[in-house]
């Protein structure tokens, strides 16, 4: 009988796979971390061989944990860090370079010289995007002019381009020869080379950043069967039935299906998406427009996107670059030692800044120091970066939306932190809250791929599964949440302009 879904989901720092049942309740989990490299200021890599290694042994120990096999399992779903490049050989299944991370930063110069003609808005038409490093196109580019013989071999037809859900679906379904080699429309929109309404790759855009049209993977909705799991697989035979970009997945993990759904995840990153229904809406205040998901033929549902590209990052930078911490749970014991920041304020421009300010030539900077402040400030002000970022970007959402939010659905790794949770609601003024289910980004992904084979009926059926788990209502002062808001800014200001 087959009463299980397995959702994959291939994030920054950890590949993991879980397991859900018809209820939505999870079943099992199996997660594994991956290098991460870092060979030039502002340069991320991942190796895409170890990437595929892991999956393929997250799915094997979320599968032996719930002692179920192949024949448990109704269909796969993937989800997956957006705009994150890999190029492959299609004859071998070689990556031709390391994946390019989404933080990465190398490829400004020419981000820089595509903007001197018509500015970083020049592609927001077509694409709901502003140019920035950020998104796929420049890497791929990148790697293309950088790899001897890679751009001969792309033009010959040889090479592949995918994000990660790309590469994971054409190795699930038997790589070279037998992998199916597709994307669906969430993670397409990231790419820099999707246009919005035709939802087909922009000639006149691939031509501009050189990549060869045959490298791409077609575009596909988020939810449909795209091919059968390898007969060399664990999952041999099982479908694959479900796409989305993890912010998207987490989206529809939170049900918010209808437009003015919103969620706000916090994972190695922040990113506060909100359903606009079937209609492109351009921000006009640093938002991103991008697809929240497609199923099947019916008509596609957009969303308007604020990303932060520095949340748990910044705790994960005082464990491992700093030695601060030694585990991340200890920065919420250190800033519970203290009343407030004492005055400090982090800004981690680690990737420039992106939403709202899109600044790619901020760094990061620590400000407010005296001799009064100590480690437990610092990490009371790691914590507090994350909440003043999300205020900054639902600022945003309710300009373009000309209406304000009332409450915030969350999710990701730091909603367990209570501290973080109560301060976010004050930084807001709005209720912060939490589900049952947190682990939304996965189960959004195994959600589109239940949809896709009937293991789920309707929408409305999963909307009825959503419950709230815990809500934090605003607390502080507005008045004193205005002054910490007020010095925040400042604090944003002193990022500008550190790049020569
Ligand atoms: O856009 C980047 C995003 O998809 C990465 O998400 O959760 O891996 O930090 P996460």
């Amino acid at each position: 009988m087959e009463r299980y879904i397995i959702a994959i989901d291939q994030g920054t720092t950890s590949s993991r796979a879980i397991i859900f049942d018809a209820a939505a309740r999870i079943v099992s989990v199996g997660q594994l971390e991956h290098e991460q490299y870092f060979p030039h200021p502002g340069w991320v890599e991942h190796d895409p061989v170890q990437i595929w290694e892991n999956v393929r042994r997250v799915v094997g120990a979320a599968l032996a944990k719930a002692q179920l096999t192949r024949t448990d399992i109704a269909a796969v779903g993937i989800t997956n860090q957006r705009e994150t490049a890999i190029v492959w050989d299609r004859h071998t299944g070689v990556p031709v370079h390391r994946a390019i991370v989404w933080q990465d930063t190398r490829t400004q110069d020419a981000v820089d010289a595509l903007a001197a003609d018509g500015g970083v808005g020049r592609f927001r038409q077509q694409t709901g995007l502003p140019l920035a490093t950020y998104f796929s196109a420049s890497k791929v580019a990148w790697i293309l002019d950088q790899v001897p013989g890679a751009r001969a071999r792309a033009e010959a037809g040889d090479l592949l381009f995918g994000t990660p859900d790309s590469w994971v679906l054409w190795n699930l379904t038997g790589g070279p020869g037998s992998g199916v080699h597709a994307t669906d429309v969430t993670n397409a929109s990231r790419t820099l080379l999707m246009d919005l309404e035709t939802l087909d790759w922009d000639a006149g855009l691939l031509e501009l950043f050189g990549i060869p049209a045959s490298m791409m993977p077609v575009i596909r909705s988020s939810s449909e069967v795209y091919g059968s799991v390898h007969a060399s697989q664990l999952l041999a035979g099982v479908p694959v039935a479900g796409i989305l970009g993890d912010q998207q997945a987490a989206t529809f993990g939170q049900a918010a299906f209808s437009a003015g759904g919103a969620k706000n995840t916090y994972g190695t990153g922040c990113f506060l998406v909100v359903n606009t229904g079937t209609q492109i809406v351009r921000s006009n205040n640093g938002l991103l427009t991008t697809l929240a998901y497609r199923l099947g033929d019916a008509a596609p549902v957009y969303a308007l996107e604020g990303s932060v590209a520095v949340a748990g990052s910044l705790v994960q930078w005082l464990r491992d670059s700093l030695g601060m911490i030694s585990s991340a749970a200890q920065v919420e014991e250190l800033a519970a030692q203290v009343q407030d920041n004492g005055g400090v304020y982090i800004v981690p421009a680690f990737s420039g800044l992106f939403a709202p300010y899109w600044r790619p030539d901020a760094r990061g900077v620590i400000v407010g120091l005296t001799r009064y402040a100590n480690r437990c400030h610092i990490a009371r002000a790691a914590l507090e970066a994350t909440a003043f970022q999300v205020r900054e970007v639902l600022d945003a959402v309710n300009a373009d939306a000309g209406v304000s939010m009332e409450e915030l659905r969350v999710d990701g790794g730091m909603v367990a932190n209570e501290a973080l949770m109560q301060f976010q609601a004050d930084i807001l003024g709005v209720p912060v809250i939490r589900p049952k289910v947190t682990e939304t980004t996965a189960l959004g992904a195994a959600y589109a791929a239940g949809l896709a084979v009937g293991f789920w009926e309707s929408l409305e059926q999963l909307g009825e599964q959503w419950e709230e788990e815990k809500r934090w209502e605003p607390a502080m002062e507005a008045a004193e949440a205005r002054k910490l808001l007020r010095l925040w800014k400042k604090a944003v200001t002193r990022t500008f302009d550190w790049v020569d």
